[in-house]
């Protein structure tokens, strides 16, 4: 089916609601870095997300645990910079909302003054129930995070899709219900079955952005450096690969060193 697509100037919280009542799909992608943005944001993705991901792909982490607010507050500061259509959304990272609910509202103070971005997005469902509704008293926009959550991996000790027993599905189902009574703007569902996902977006009226959650929700996200073949050793199902720049860069950086070396580069119109 082909959505008429109204044309946004600057993305919003109401923008993408706007867009589910459409049925216009949303796309979502992540970056951590100015000049990354700076494409994605021209290519009209309408929501980036500085994901907590960049503990893996920036830092090189084995998980998402590491990275720090600091960091992220970096990142973000470099996308927004970047950002002149699409909505900046910026994960609060493993350690800076868990503690209290005060804690919770510093942080995002935190990633809202000092990077400008526009939204934050949390992990986890009732267990957070009081730093969502702190954050959001204080006027920051919330967007939720069900199903596989990154930063809770040492709990459930492997990747694989979540919420495939009643009990989970369940408890996800009623998170996703309060995520939405409380005022979140929105929810990303990551790993969890085609079917449980398509159920919770039919059951919110905010939209559900899924990773490996099927084509039944109300949007898309991925990591970038995936969708773009540089993390050619992560291969999950759900991902679709646009290109392969891990060998791609790879042949063009050989190249390079072969023309150092064999003294082809720089030749004279590469010489002041
Ligand atoms: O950190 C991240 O990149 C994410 C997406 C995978 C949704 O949270």
């Amino acid at each position: 089916m082909s959505v008429a697509k109204k044309e946004y100037k600057r993305i919003t919280v109401k923008s993408l609601v706007e867009m589910k009542q459409n049925g216009e799909k949303i796309s979502m992608l992540t970056s951590y870095d100015y000049s990354m943005a700076k494409i994605v944001d021209a290519a009209n993705v309408d929501v980036i997300l500085v994901g907590d991901s960049a503990s893996n792909v920036i830092a090189g982490h084995e998980t998402t645990l590491p990275v720090t607010l600091d960091q992220m507050i970096y990142h973000a500061s470099s996308v927004v910079r970047a950002a002149k259509r699409a909505l900046v959304v910026v994960d609060i990272p493993f350690g800076s909302y868990q503690s209290d609910s005060k804690e919770a509202l510093r942080s995002a103070i935190r990633i809202m003054k000092e990077s400008g971005a526009h939204a934050v997005k949390v992990e986890g469902g009732s267990e957070i129930k009081q730093s969502v509704i702190r954050i959001l008293e204080a006027g920051i926009p919330v967007m939720g995070h069900l199903g596989l959550t990154p930063q809770s991996i040492y709990k459930f000790g492997t990747y694989t899709v979540r919420a495939k027993e009643e009990e989970e599905a369940h408890k996800l189902k009623e998170d996703a219900k309060m995520l939405e009574e409380l005022g979140c703007f929105g929810i990303v569902l990551e790993k969890i079955p085609a079917k449980l996902a398509k159920e919770v977006a039919e059951s919110v009226s905010i939209p559900i952005i899924g990773i490996g959650a099927g084509g039944g929700v109300d949007g898309q996200v991925l990591v970038v450096h995936d969708l773009l073949g540089m993390t050619h050793e992560f291969n999950p199902r759900f991902l679709r690969r646009y290109m392969n720049l891990y060998e791609d860069m790879g042949n063009a950086i050989s190249q390079y060193v072969d023309d150092v070396k064999s003294r082809d580069f720089p030749n004279e119109n590469e010489s002041y």
